[in-house]
């Protein structure tokens, strides 16, 4: 992607950093590499020298406009809600964090995103990143393990020894709810398709199903908590296979509240939502060996419309992580 000549830091002064930014929403094309002004951070608030930013299906969502009824945004507006990086500046009042901490988070997404140097970032949203986890893998963490956890522990309160299904247990959030509802004592049923069912087995999946050969209810039954990262016609069909006082928690679309009254069992829609104390907990167990994230491919910044087109596909397996700076102070270029 090129840049601007007329918007290089060195013709705009010191204050400036590079990011990726739409200006409209449309298609890969919208994506530009440019030039922007260096955020400030205010009372709360932590100033992150971005090393690496994660890619989730939420980046072209918002990039093609289907989230603008939700999160009013303003352009020109930096996307990515998936960050490492380390601590530059702090605003009035942050005493969670010093300057030179290693730290990833998921940013407000009604806010600027992490497709930047420079992001600023509330001191809630952001813990330490795990120890053992270069940048780039710690910024394939936040989003899809947060979304995880929150669906699987705060939404279904999933206890050891429950049966659980998980459609797309090879996608973002999928590989993380595996292994974090193995972490918790489940017995797991996964879905993915024929070439992903090793990466389902190394990830501690109990029974994995490939969608395109077997019918899953034909194989999940009697199931206390289903994931839905699928909707439609998958979700539909998932209203079977739970027993009585099952739950339903989809990420896509929400269930109907009449047909889970009609079975016995409980529907929820979710929208995860930052939480640092969250992903602390998160690095600790990632820092036991109990929980890593699997990586699709990692691309430098400037392949970010590559890096939507390969989202959008909706066939990665893990993640897409971005290498935003090579942690010397230069920009990733290749
Ligand atoms: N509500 C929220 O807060 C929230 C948070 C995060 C994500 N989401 C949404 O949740 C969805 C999933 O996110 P993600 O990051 O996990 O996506 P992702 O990483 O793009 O998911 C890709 C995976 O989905 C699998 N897949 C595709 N079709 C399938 C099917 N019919 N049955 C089973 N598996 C299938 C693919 O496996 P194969 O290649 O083997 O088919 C692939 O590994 C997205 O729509 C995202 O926007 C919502």
């Amino acid at each position: 992607m090129t840049r601007t000549p007329a918007a290089s830091s060195k013709h705009l002064g010191a204050q400036t950093m590079k990011t990726i930014r739409i200006h409209r929403y449309g298609g890969p094309e919208v994506l530009h590499y440019e030039d922007a002004p260096r955020p400030q951070p205010q009372a709360g608030e932590v100033l992150v020298r971005v090393h690496a930013a994660g890619v989730n299906p939420i980046d072209w969502k918002v990039r093609e406009g289907h989230m603008k009824d939700f999160w009013p945004h303003k352009f020109p507006l930096v996307l990515g809600w998936d960050l490492s990086g380390v601590v530059e500046e702090l605003g009035r009042g942050v005493s969670r964090f010093k300057i030179g901490d290693e730290v990833y988070g998921v940013p407000d997404p009604a806010r600027n995103g992490a497709y930047a140097d420079y992001i600023v970032v509330r001191e809630p949203e952001l813990a330490l990143k795990p120890n053992s986890l270069h940048h780039i893998r710690a910024a394939a963490v936040p989003l899809a393990a947060l979304t995880a956890w929150q669906s699987l522990f705060d939404t279904a309160q999933l206890r050891p020894g429950q049966r659980v299904l998980i459609h797309a247990g090879s996608g973002g959030v999928g590989h993380f709810a595996v292994q974090l509802a193995k972490w918790k004592g489940a017995y797991v049923f996964a879905t993915a398709s024929t070439k992903n069912q090793d990466l389902l087995r190394k990830l501690g999946v109990d029974k994995a199903i490939d969608y395109r050969q077997q019918r899953f209810e034909e194989v999940a039954r009697n199931i206390d908590i289903v994931l839905d990262t699928i909707g439609g016609e998958t979700q539909e069909r998932s209203w079977s296979v739970l027993k009585k006082g099952g739950v339903l928690v989809s990420l896509v679309e929400a269930p109907s509240e009449e047909k889970a009254k009609e079975l016995g069992v409980r529907a929820a829609i979710i929208g995860a939502q930052p939480n640092g104390a969250q992903l602390a907990e998160i690095a600790k167990i990632i820092d036991s060996g109990k929980l890593a994230p699997v990586i699709d491919r990692i691309l430098p910044l400037s392949e970010v419309r590559r890096a939507h087109e390969l989202s959008q596909s909706g066939h990665t397996h893990g993640k897409i992580a971005l290498r935003v700076s090579n942690g010397d102070g230069t920009l990733e270029r290749k």
